[in-house]
């Protein structure tokens, strides 16, 4: 969704707790008081934290209770500090803005899934797991984690020890996909969330056995480096339509980089093409997309692009903003 479609909203943690070892559960309400928007498993929200960063968190509660959200965040201290910032300064009664969810890792019907989820990554996959057993869907979930402690959620997913596997690396190693796609229901979808090698992993086992199509992922961490800058770029001319500027974007800078000399405060969360917060429409030319968001759909589109990845296969591109 572009950044000035989306509505904004103002959350109050009304709960805060730890899940798992650093890992922080905020249970959040509207600071209005009235129902929450509707959301189905896969959505996420982007937070507006205190200091001006935004980041994405996936919602792992129940989309029936329109009262409240629930996010789980994992502190990382080498990171980039939005989630020491959540940890620390997201505290029970303090309100912020968020927008209202998204889903780029919807749910498709199918009549079986194998859940596969690596650390924090469990917690798109939580109420996946919720909607696919009240549909009478055969699943199973393999979870890993660096150790059991590290691993939230698993008194919930307590309540079908036949379905869940949970491998904590310290104990079992890395986790077997080989065998879990070999052993999955004929027909079932393979839904991922984790970090880059797990999500790589899993890419390359569905590709050998010649079934890519039935793979669906979602990233928390960076991905691929960002493709932004890098030695093959082209440099090019942007136009700022509603600014009325025009700008050089040299080989090595990104596109968000140059539009920030315009708009200081252009929205952005990984910069790295995954999260979609920086998505801008294109007015005029031909986007190069290096997103691993948008379908190859949309992206043959060009209608809108990432420009934190983003470039230009013409001379001459025009952005609404
Ligand atoms: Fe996340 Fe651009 S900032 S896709």
């Amino acid at each position: 969704m572009l950044p000035d479609q989306v509505d904004m909203l103002n959350l109050k943690v009304r709960k805060a707790r730890i899940v798992g070892q650093d890992v922080m559960e905020l249970v959040l309400v509207n600071s209005s008081g009235a129902d929450l928007p509707v959301w189905e498993p896969g959505a996420h929200i982007h937070v507006h934290l205190p200091s001006g960063v935004i980041r994405q968190y996936s919602l792992c509660g129940s989309p029936a209770d329109r009262k409240t959200y629930r996010i789980a965040v994992l502190r990382q201290p080498d990171g980039r500090g939005g989630s020491v910032e959540v940890h620390t300064a997201l505290t029970e009664g303090v309100i912020f803005r968020a927008s209202y969810p998204q889903n780029h890792f919807p749910l498709a019907a199918a009549p079986a899934y194998l859940f596969i989820a690596g650390g924090i990554g469990i917690t798109p996959i939580l109420p996946m797991i919720v909607k696919a057993d009240r549909e009478g869907a055969a699943w199973k979930l393999l979870y890993g984690g660096r150790t059991l402690a590290s691993m939230s959620y698993r008194d919930e997913l307590a309540d079908w020890p036949d379905a869940v596997s949970i491998r904590p690396e310290d104990e079992y190693g890395l986790l077997d996909l080989a065998g879990a796609l070999a052993e999955r229901p004929a027909g079932s979808l393979v839904y991922c969330c984790g970090p880059e090698p797990l999500i790589q992993a899993v890419q390359r086992q569905c590709e050998a056995r010649s079934e890519p199509e039935v793979f669906h992922f979602e990233r928390f961490g960076a991905g691929q480096p960002a493709a932004g800058a890098g030695d093959d770029n082209e440099a090019f001319e942007v136009e700022l339509v509603r600014s009325g500027v025009t700008l050089h974007v040299p080989a090595d800078r990104t596109l968000l980089e140059v539009v920030r000399e315009v708009v200081p405060d252009m929205p952005s969360s990984c910069e790295a093409g995954y999260c979609g917060t920086c998505e801008l429409r294109v007015v005029h030319g031909v986007p190069l997309h290096r997103d691993t968001i948008m379908t190859d759909e949309e992206k043959a589109a060009g209608q809108s692009m990432m420009i934190c990845v983003g470039r230009s296969l013409t001379p001459r591109l025009g952005l609404d903003i």
